[in-house]
């Protein structure tokens, strides 16, 4: 499902003295099934952007086609839930959005709110739970007497349970541990691979943008300042740092080796790219045998 942002902006509390600016006139088109990263400093409008990707927010002005759907600002609130069942957003810290009696009855609330029978709802549940790593022991458990990291994994089982076309994450794996991280970052690798979903993720972690995004949107004091696959935005380190960003650690790790004299022929994002360039340049002849 394509998503089009045409002219959007967005202020919070307008017409009172508390309005503020999320989003300043953003035109931008995600396109359909991609993995989109969105970067940029806190406060610069990353979380209001997701918002309208699922018509949570509406735009103060601009419009906003979320597959054939087109939302305004005068788009009345009924009749979204299809277009949210389509879309999935996991906020940040989403464990905070439990609060059934049960973990299986939390992650089947969405389905069953949505019509679906109750048989049917608690299977949706039971095959969401097992894709974020939730054993069957914990069904019948209060989800508030897990883990912070398995709270937030039934949290966005209940996204998953509502089997989206589209997800998109605020900061998914925020305060997690980092096994919790690999795991919940390659749960989303591969929903996206093998069926194909779309992802959206707003991330601080600039190793995930370059391990998974195909696409990068990065904004700054609400506008989109720069969009581009991954090696276009990690080309120029002394515009990231006026935004304050920063290269993913392979990459300032490799900048490193140059400036010492290693002869790296071009600046790898991720950890296996570095390898790779290091190894042909310290066994070169080795490389030349094999071939
Ligand atoms: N509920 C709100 N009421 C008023 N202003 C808000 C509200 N939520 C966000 N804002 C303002 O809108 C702007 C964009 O906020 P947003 O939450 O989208 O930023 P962000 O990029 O997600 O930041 P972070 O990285 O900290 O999550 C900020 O200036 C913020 O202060
Ligand atoms: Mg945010």
């Amino acid at each position: 499902m394509e998503i089009v942002l045409d002219h959007v902006s967005y202020t919070y509390q307008a017409g009172t003295p508390f309005a503020g600016d999320g989003l300043r006139d953003v035109s931008v088109t995600i396109p359909d099934g991609s993995y989109t990263a969105i970067i940029g400093q806190t406060g610069s409008g990353k979380s209001t952007l997701l918002q309208h990707l699922n018509a949570l927010l509406k735009p103060t002005t601009g419009t906003v086609r979320i597959g054939d759907r087109e939302i305004t600002p005068k788009t009345s609130n009924k009749n979204l839930k299809p277009l949210r069942a389509k879309v999935g957003l996991v906020f940040q810290f989403a464990e905070n959005q439990l609060f059934e009696e049960t973990v299986e009855k939390d992650v089947a609330f969405g389905p069953k709110n949505f019509g679906v029978p109750e048989k049917e709802a608690l299977a949706r549940a039971h095959h969401a739970l097992d894709l974020v790593g939730i054993s069957p022991e914990y069904y019948e458990n209060s989800p508030f007497d897990l883990s912070g990291g398995q709270m937030r994994r039934v949290a966005i089982a209940g996204v998953l349970a509502m089997t989206p076309e589209l997800l998109i994450l605020d900061e998914p794996t925020a305060g997690l541990d980092p096994k919790g991280r690999t795991e919940l970052m390659t749960l989303f690798e591969t929903l996206h691979r093998e069926q194909g979903i779309g992802i959206v993720l707003v991330t601080h972690q600039m190793e995930d943008v370059a391990n998974y995004a195909e696409f990068v949107l990065v904004m700054a004091d609400g506008h989109l300042i720069k969009q581009g696959p991954p090696a276009e935005i990690f080309s120029d380190p002394a515009w990231l740092a006026e935004h304050h960003l920063g290269l993913p650690r392979a990459a300032q790790f490799a900048r490193e080796l140059r400036a010492k004299g290693l002869p790296l022929p071009d600046i790898p994002l991720t950890e296996q790219a570095l390898a790779a360039e290091v190894l042909a340049i310290l066994r070169p002849t080795r490389e030349a045998d094999h071939e």
